[in-house]
């Protein structure tokens, strides 16, 4: 647990389910998207202005999201996961200035695209986005219902079967040139994200050494 892990890869590929296994590695999970999506529950100024942004499928403003990004930073005490961030290549350059002077590693989810809009849409969360459950791949216990704080399960707004398709278009259109700077700064590994949960946790660990 020397290193910072950014998890690179596409919606639905399971950078917040690997994430939550690997908090228990000692890491700390700092997600942008759970970061955003408390600020509309908490109907905050910045959550009322990124809502329709993110309900749409689109990606928020750099600036909007750096700065809740560093207010939930101690990189002097923590070891983080970066899940969610970068999305661009400016945010790639942004976060490579941020970590200046600590080891990181990013770690790309590859897989097959196809599987994942049906991934997405069977997926369930708890309100926080911190538990996360699949219908068909990983189902609670008890139907809708958190295995872990007995709450109601949700489907998260953006889960919806059009934003999905418009999640991925953004992804596609934006993903080659982060891989490209991590690859060129020799910081990238890449994890078949298609096997099962324990298969792809194995192999993050294995890869990261
Ligand atoms: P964000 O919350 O970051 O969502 P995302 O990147 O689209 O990723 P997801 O959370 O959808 O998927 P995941 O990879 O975590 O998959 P999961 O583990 O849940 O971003 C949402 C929005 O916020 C963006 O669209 C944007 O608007 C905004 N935003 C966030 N960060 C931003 C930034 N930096 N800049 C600008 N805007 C930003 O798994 C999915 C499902 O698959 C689950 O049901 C799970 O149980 C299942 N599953 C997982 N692994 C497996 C497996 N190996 N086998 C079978 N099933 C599996």
């Amino acid at each position: 647990m020397e290193k910072h892990l950014i998890l690179l890869g596409a919606p639905g590929s399971g950078k917040g389910t690997q994430s939550s296994k690997l908090k228990s590695a000692g890491w700390l999970h700092v997600s942008t998207g759970d970061l955003l999506r408390t600020e509309i529950a908490k109907k905050s100024d910045l959550g009322n202005k990124v809502k329709s942004v993110m309900d749409a499928g689109q990606l928020v403003s750099d600036e909007l999201v750096v700065e809740l990004l560093k207010a939930n930073l101690e990189l002097d005490k923590n070891k983080y996961i970066f899940d969610g961030y970068p999305r661009n290549h400016k945010q790639a350059n942004t976060l490579d200035d941020i970590l200046k002077g600590h080891d990181y590693v990013a770690v790309y989810f590859k897989l097959n695209l196809d599987i994942l809009v049906e991934r997405i849409t069977n997926r369930r969360t708890t309100k926080n986005g911190k538990n996360i459950y699949n219908l068909k791949t990983n189902p609670p216990k008890v139907e809708g219902i958190c295995d872990v704080t007995g709450e109601a399960l949700i489907q998260r707004d953006d889960d919806k079967e059009d934003v999905v398709r418009e999640r991925m278009n953004v992804f596609e259109a934006t993903i080659d040139p982060i891989l490209e700077f991590f690859n060129n700064n020799d910081n990238l590994v890449v994890v078949n994200a298609d096997q099962d949960l324990d298969q792809v946790y194995n192999q993050i660990l294995n890869k990261i050494e």
